[in-house]
């Protein structure tokens, strides 16, 4: 019976020993990355000022690219167009997040990320910086191997996106 059990258990959430030739993420990092994105996903908004507004106070430059440059930081959250803004971003990750169990979608969503933001002045430094801005917050609100595979997936997520701005 407990074998049963675990069997169905570990099958359910992923194994350690089967990584992706492209992503190089087995199923165990793809169900953290999953099932921690899901919990994001009950205040997609909020969640989104959390991290946009942690991104400017950590890389204040960054915030020189966007429309609403001019409004404090500490104003942000209760901007509309600035939460709009951080909506969208987080719905796009999510977009990522659902991809992650297909390549062949997963790739051409983050070129698209790439290359629609080349005409915005949005630089490889900056992706980078939001790279590390994301994994500071996972790593405020999730458990150490959630964050592990977190690391490995933005790894490929970034690496795909700075390629495709760079290609434009
Ligand atoms: C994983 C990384 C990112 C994702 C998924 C993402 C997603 C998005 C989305 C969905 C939009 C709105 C839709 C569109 O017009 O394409 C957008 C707009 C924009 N993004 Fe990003 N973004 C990312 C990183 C960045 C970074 C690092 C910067 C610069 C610091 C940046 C700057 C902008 C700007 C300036 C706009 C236009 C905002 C506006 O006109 O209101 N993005 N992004």
């Amino acid at each position: 019976m407990g074998g049963v059990w675990s069997w169905r258990g570990s099958n359910r959430t992923g194994r350690t020993d089967d990584p992706d030739p492209t992503t190089g993420l087995t199923s165990r990092d793809r169900y953290l990355i999953k099932s921690t994105w899901a919990n994001i996903m009950e205040s997609p908004t909020d969640n989104g000022v959390a991290l946009l507004v942690l991104y400017f106070e950590k890389f204040p430059d960054a915030k020189g690219v966007f429309p609403f440059k001019d409004v404090p930081t500490a104003e942000l959250s209760t901007n509309a167009r600035f939460r709009a803004h951080c909506n969208s971003v987080i719905y796009a990750v999510a977009s990522i997040v659902d991809s992650v169990d297909n390549i062949d979608l997963l790739v051409p969503i983050l070129e698209k990320v790439g290359r629609s933001h080349a005409p915005r002045n949005v630089t490889n430094e900056l992706f980078m910086q939001l790279k590390e801005t994301m994994l500071e917050l996972f790593g405020k609100i999730m458990k150490k191997e959630e964050v592990e595979a977190w690391k490995k997936a933005l790894e490929v997520v970034f690496t795909v996106i700075t390629k495709a701005l760079a290609d434009n």
